[in-house]
């Protein structure tokens, strides 16, 4: 097993694990123009953000990224892709005109006010996945290894090098990244609107 930075020759295969493994997150719901246009190459240049693959004898089984400022990375995913968002807005609409329901969501997931704990955090954990034939009970039985254990410390460990001290992860309140997240120590936000879909982490990196 072999966990190491990805770059631009890997995106393709991310962003294939990433649909496949968050098909309804609100960034795969908006179409995958979106992954691969935007999304994706921004945090593959951004020198703040990491984005670190486990390989495993010579596959992708999964992924993890992470950002150092998540509000600066924001705004460069809007300022640097200026030109590039009315054609990728134009081609999912072109293609389905009710996807402008998943700009909205994504929108207001964006804008969603931060419990007061994690105002000050900007250090967070981006998109993961690891699919399901490297998670599977069967792989854990043969392989003795949990690889989103080992991807998740390395990029608590990237986030340390880089100076952090807490962090934080958003995930959709009713999926299983909630008990995997409590299982690595993250504490629920207190504040966390409990009417939000979704549930704001904070961990420290030790
Ligand atoms: C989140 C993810 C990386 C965690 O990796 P994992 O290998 O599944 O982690 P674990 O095996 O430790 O699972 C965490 C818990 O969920 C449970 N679980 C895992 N798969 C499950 C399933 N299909 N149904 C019910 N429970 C499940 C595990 O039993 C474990 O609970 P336990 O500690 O009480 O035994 C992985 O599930 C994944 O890639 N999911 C899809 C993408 C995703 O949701 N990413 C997170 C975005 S924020």
């Amino acid at each position: 097993m072999t966990i190491r930075n990805l770059t631009r020759q890997d995106q393709a295969e991310v962003i294939r694990i990433h649909c496949r493994n968050l098909p309804e997150s609100p960034f795969v719901q908006m179409g995958e123009e979106f992954l691969s246009e935007i999304y994706y190459p921004t945090l593959l240049k951004d020198k703040n953000t990491f984005c670190l693959g486990c390989e495993w004898e010579g596959k992708i089984a999964g992924f993890i990224c992470g950002t150092v400022n998540a509000l600066a990375l924001s705004r460069k995913l809007v300022t640097s892709n200026l030109f590039i968002w009315p054609t990728v807005i134009g081609k999912i609409l072109s293609r389905d005109p009710r996807r402008i329901g998943f700009f909205l969501k994504l929108i207001r997931f964006a804008f969603e006010k931060s419990p007061a704990e994690a105002k000050n955090i900007q250090p967070q954990l981006l998109s993961f996945a690891i699919d399901e034939e490297f998670r599977s009970a069967e792989f854990f039985r043969k392989h003795s290894v949990k690889i989103a254990n080992e991807i998740f410390h390395a990029a608590v460990t990237e986030l340390k090098q880089h100076g952090v001290t807490k962090f934080k992860v958003i995930t959709d309140r009713k999926n299983i990244a909630n008990i995997f997240y409590r299982n690595m120590g993250m504490k629920m936000a207190a504040a966390n609107d409990p009417k939000s879909e979704y549930c704001l982490y904070i961990g420290d990196t030790g």
